[in-house]
């Protein structure tokens, strides 16, 4: 449904006022009343560039997930406020890495003897405290679009070690397998995966010394909806149709699909497609009804029709924006995410490696 005009003036009369003060970011899975006002729309990676790369702006909105908001404050300097619109956009996957079970599962692969190989991973979907612990434990934070990198670069870490180290991948398993398995070389059986609700994460000892990859039971519950029947009866129907999908899936879509990436990669790949092409796409349904509408051009379907949007994604709305921004022109920061000082110097470690990254 188109905006309401009402809330659509009052959002422009309130960033007009703010003008170069305010600082609006928003992810592409963002609706489309609310990634009008964006100053710069991206994936993860690319907001958390660019919400570092505004030092003059007094606020950071954050229209994306409270994740997101809080990479946000620790890549911006003290003199900067992050409002996240509404604070239960959370992200489920990211709840899937709790602190303490992070660190139970870090023990365990002490007591198994092999902590000292192991390089912590964190997804950049997890909480701040995570990207914490993967700063003080020599860890470093990942996105979908520089996964292999952050790979390359812990396996790196520990390449003097005899038979090579390890890396504990969490909180999504998908991206840690199907970036192990299609882009690192590695094999199914390298990897097992940690189920925090289990002793021992379910593991044995051995299962724990003989693998490469220690994968984080979490999943997002959007991608985790994609299914490779879904694909199979697609590629029957519609000829030359190209499917595009993100490494949230799982790895039997994964291996089914043409093309994985971010979103960033998937907007790319749907720009420079041939007009009259066929794209099939899983992400969030948000993004693939944008890029449908902004490429009349080409063939642009959903993967699947019973996979809905992220709910708390799609929890920032107009009505939100526009309070917090008017809030803030009566000079009232609401929602805002401030993480601790401790937290916020170990994670900024974990998340300044992943930006040293090269490319
Ligand atoms: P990217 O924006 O990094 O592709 O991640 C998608 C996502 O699920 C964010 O929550
Ligand atoms: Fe989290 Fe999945 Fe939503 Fe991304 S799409 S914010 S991973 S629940």
């Amino acid at each position: 449904p188109a905006s309401d005009p009402a809330l659509v003036e009052r959002a422009r009369a309130a960033k007009d006022t703010l003008g170069e003060r305010v600082f609006v970011l928003g992810h592409h899975y963002q609706r489309d009343e609310v990634i009008q006002f964006a100053d710069v729309t991206g994936d993860s990676f690319k907001l958390a560039r660019d919400a570092a790369g505004r030092p003059e702006a007094e606020y950071i909105v954050f229209c994306g997930v409270h994740f997101m908001a809080e990479s946000a404050d620790i890549l911006t300097g003290p003199h900067q406020k992050v409002v996240l619109p509404d604070l239960s956009a959370g992200c489920s996957m990211a709840d899937m890495a709790v602190l303490s079970q992070v660190e139970d599962a870090w023990d365990a692969l002490a007591e198994a003897g092999v902590q000292d190989a192991v390089v912590p991973v964190t997804y950049m979907n997890s909480s701040a405290d995570i990207k914490a612990f993967c700063g003080r434990n020599g860890g470093i934070v990942c996105t979908s679009s520089n996964a292999e990198m952050a790979l390359e670069w812990a396996f790196d870490q520990k390449a003097h070690l005899d038979g090579g180290g390890k890396v504990l991948f969490f909180p999504d398993q998908h991206l840690g397998r199907n970036t192990a398995v299609l882009k690192m070389g590695l094999t199914l059986d390298d990897c097992v995966v940690w189920d925090p609700q289990k002793p021992n994460g379910g593991l044995t000892t051995q299962q724990l010394a003989d693998a490469t990859m220690i994968l984080w039971k979490g999943h997002c519950s959007v991608h985790g909806r994609f299914t490779p029947e879904v694909v199979d009866k697609l590629r029957a129907t519609v000829p030359g149709i190209q499917i595009l999908v993100h490494p949230e899936c799982t790895h039997e879509v994964v291996l089914k699909a043409d093309l994985v990436g971010s979103t960033e990669f998937i907007i790319k790949t749907i720009e420079a497609a041939p007009a009259g092409s066929s794209w099939a796409i899983g992400t969030e349904l948000n993004l693939v009804k944008r890029l449908a509408n902004d490429h009349p051009d080409k063939n642009i379907v959903f993967l699947e029709k019973n996979v809905c949007y992220c709910s708390t994604m799609n929890r920032i709305d107009l009505p939100h924006l526009v309070w917090a921004l008017e809030s803030l022109v009566k000079g009232m920061v609401v929602n805002q995410i401030d993480v601790d000082d401790e937290t916020e110097r170990h994670a900024l470690v974990a998340l300044q490696r992943m930006l040293d990254l090269p490319g």
